[in-house]
Order: C-alpha cells, then structure tokens, then sequence
C-alpha cells in the first residue's frame, strides 16, 4: 500500500559515511524526514542537532527503535553490528537500510533474512550502493538488452587513495579485510551482471605493499580473486589501499559478441591541464566522490519503497551471497589455497 506521508528516518552511525547519509536524508531526499539519530559520540550527536536540525537525537539504539514516531531505520554502523542491530529494528517494527556488509559471518546474515521473512511488510535493504549509479545501471540494462551477447567474464576493481594516516589499519579489526570491505562491492556487482550465480571456488592472494600493520589481522593492502561461479562465468578482482592519485573504481563485463566498460582512470572532471610537466587531469579523491549521486538514488530507492511506491531489485539473499563469496576468498587469502564457496 502507498503512503503519502513523508517517511520518519531514525539513523544509527554517524562516523564517515553516516554524516553523509544524514545529510541527504535531512536536505535531498524527498519524501523523507530525518527525525531521529543515534550514536554513541555526543559531539557527533550534536553536530546532527546544530547543524542538520534533528529534532531528537540518543545514545541508546534501543530507545530509537522503540519510538512509535519512527517508520525506518537507517544503520550506519560498524560492520560487526549489522545483523543484531537490523533483527532489533524489524523486530520492532521498522524498515531496515543497513550498510553493506550485511554481516561478515554467513550464519548471521542468513538470520537476518529469516527474521524478514517473518515480516514481510517490512523492507530490509542492504546498501551496494554501485547498483544505484547511473553508469552501472545503463551498463545491466544494456546487458539485459543483450548488447554484448552473453556475458562470462566480469573483471571488477575498488582502489582507494593510500591513506598515510593508516585508519584503515585499525578499521582492518571490525570490517572484515580488503576483500570483505571493498571488494564486497565488485563482488555483488559481478553477481548483478552474469545474472545472479552461485559461486564454487574462489583462489585469492595478496601483498602487503605499504602498511605492515595489517599483518595482525591477517590482511593485505593489495588483494587479487578469482572466482568460479555455476554456469561457467568467472570474475577477477582487484582491491588496493595504496593508489598514490586517487579512488578508481573499474569494471569490465565481457559477452559473447561485445564488451562493457564502466568508469576508466580516476579522472575527477572534463578539465584536462597541459603544461611543462605534461597533460593531466584531477583526481577523484574517495568513493563518496565517486558515487555522490548514487548515494542520493540508493537513499531515494529505500525511501520509494517503504513508501509502498516502488519494489527493490535488491535482496538479502543477494547481500548474503556476497558474505559467502567474501568469506570464501579471505579464507582463500589466509590459506593460500583455492576455497570452495559453501552452497546452501
Ligand atoms: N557503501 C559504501 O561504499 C561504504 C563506504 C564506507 C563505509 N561503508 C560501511 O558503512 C559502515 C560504517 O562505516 P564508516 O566508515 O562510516 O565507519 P565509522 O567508524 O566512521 O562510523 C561508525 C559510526 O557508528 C557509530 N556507532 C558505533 N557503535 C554504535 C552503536 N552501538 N549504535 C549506534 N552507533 C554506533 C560510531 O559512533 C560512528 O558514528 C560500515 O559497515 C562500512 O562497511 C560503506
């Protein structure tokens, strides 16, 4: 059922990503109110209050939950809270956009989507916000179009600019690794264009080029994988924290009878300099740079649905399958030997 009212939005997390999707739902999202945030900072706390106007902000999750003023919860939280934190909130009757990984462990996230299974009127989306950028939706329509024949092959990367202060040292402990924090994207984006396979063995190996920290969590600032999906389609991926220009996110599907690039280099805009040192371009700086826009049409999609408006494309199922695929190449990773993905 449609509902004409504007959706009341409580957010939980407002560290790096979560400020910028407090900032679109308070100021670009229609249709949507930002009535509620959550955290256990106050100085971000009132950050929310002063400067984006949240009329009532908490420490206490479970006290944002239970308002009978709020229909949808947005999380935005560390990554080792999604699943409890996304079982709290349907539970207690609100929508659910969490952040992408659903949960590192592939037993958590198939609790989850047993939990909203239990309450189909609730929407639970998981935020692989790529599937909401214009370049890569052009990209599957065209390929539902059958533009490149049949595609097998999906090579995909996520790069981030070298970060020197070495934050994502100490984020390696809560967010899974490389593979699990980044290439979680490509890998959802893989499964998108060759049309939703199972994945049956992945091979993964990496180095560590800059950042010696990561050796403590078992993980690696550069990582290679190889996958194996059902049917016969294969994906390559690459994810580094070490680029010296910028953030470049890259993919390229390969069909029977053509291929499809989406984004090439890091260039940040059309403005190309040429002076002594040579012809050059900016670069973009991260991947909120990269997908601004997508986060805006990620946000306006879970509106849209809770709303009762429009249906949503993707699934838990989709956001546990890309747990399992990640699982599955960082134990690749730490064994050095090829992994069979565990089927359901
Ligand atoms: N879609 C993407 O491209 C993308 C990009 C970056 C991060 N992420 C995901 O977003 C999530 C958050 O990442 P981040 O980089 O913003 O992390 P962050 O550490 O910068 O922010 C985490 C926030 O959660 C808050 N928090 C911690 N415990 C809480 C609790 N119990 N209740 C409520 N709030 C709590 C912290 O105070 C902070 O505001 C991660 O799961 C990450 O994987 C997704």
């Amino acid at each position: 059922m449609t509902s004409r009212a504007p959706l009341r939005i409580g957010i939980a997390g407002l560290g790096r990503l979560g400020w910028r999707h407090a900032e679109n739902i308070a100021y670009s999202i229609r249709d949507a109110r930002l009535v509620c945030a959550c955290s256990p900072v106050r100085t971000e706390l009132e950050a929310a209050s002063s400067r984006l106007g949240v009329e009532r902000t908490t420490t206490s999750f479970e006290e944002m939950i239970q308002s009978p003023d709020i229909d949808a919860v947005v999380l935005v939280t560390p990554t080792s809270l999604h699943a409890e934190q996304t079982i709290a909130a349907l539970e207690a009757g609100k929508h659910v956009f969490v952040e992408k990984p659903l949960a590192l462990d592939v037993a958590d996230c198939e609790r989850v989507q047993a939990v909203a299974a239990r309450h189909p009127g609730l929407v639970a989306m998981v935020g692989f916000v790529r599937r909401f950028d214009p370049s890569y939706r052009e990209a599957h329509d065209r390929l539902q179009r059958g533009a490149i024949g049949k595609p097998f092959f999906v090579r995909s990367q996520t790069c981030d600019l070298n970060d020197p202060s070495g934050f994502f040292v100490q984020y390696a402990a809560h967010s899974g690794g490389l593979f699990m924090d980044c290439s979680v994207h490509d890998i959802d984006l893989a499964r998108w264009m060759l049309g939703n396979p199972r994945a049956e063995r992945v091979y993964a190996t990496g180095t560590i080029a800059m950042h010696p920290g990561l050796a403590k969590h078992q993980d690696v600032d550069n990582g290679f994988a190889l996958v194996d999906f059902e049917g016969g389609g294969r994906a390559a991926f690459y994810a580094s924290r070490t680029f010296a220009h910028g953030h470049e996110t890259q993919t390229e599907v390969i069909g029977t009878a053509g291929k499809l690039l989406v984004g090439h280099g890091a260039a940040r805009d059309r403005l190309v300099t040429s002076d002594a040192q040579g012809t050059h371009h900016a670069s973009v700086a991260d991947f909120f740079e990269r997908f601004e826009n997508a986060f805006l049409q990620e946000m306006t999609a879970f509106v849209s649905a809770c709303r009762g408006e429009t249906a949503l494309e993707l699934t838990l199922a989709d956001a546990t399958e890309a747990s399992r695929i990640g699982q599955a190449i960082t134990r690749s990773l730490r064994s050095g030997q090829v992994e069979r993905v565990l089927q359901p």
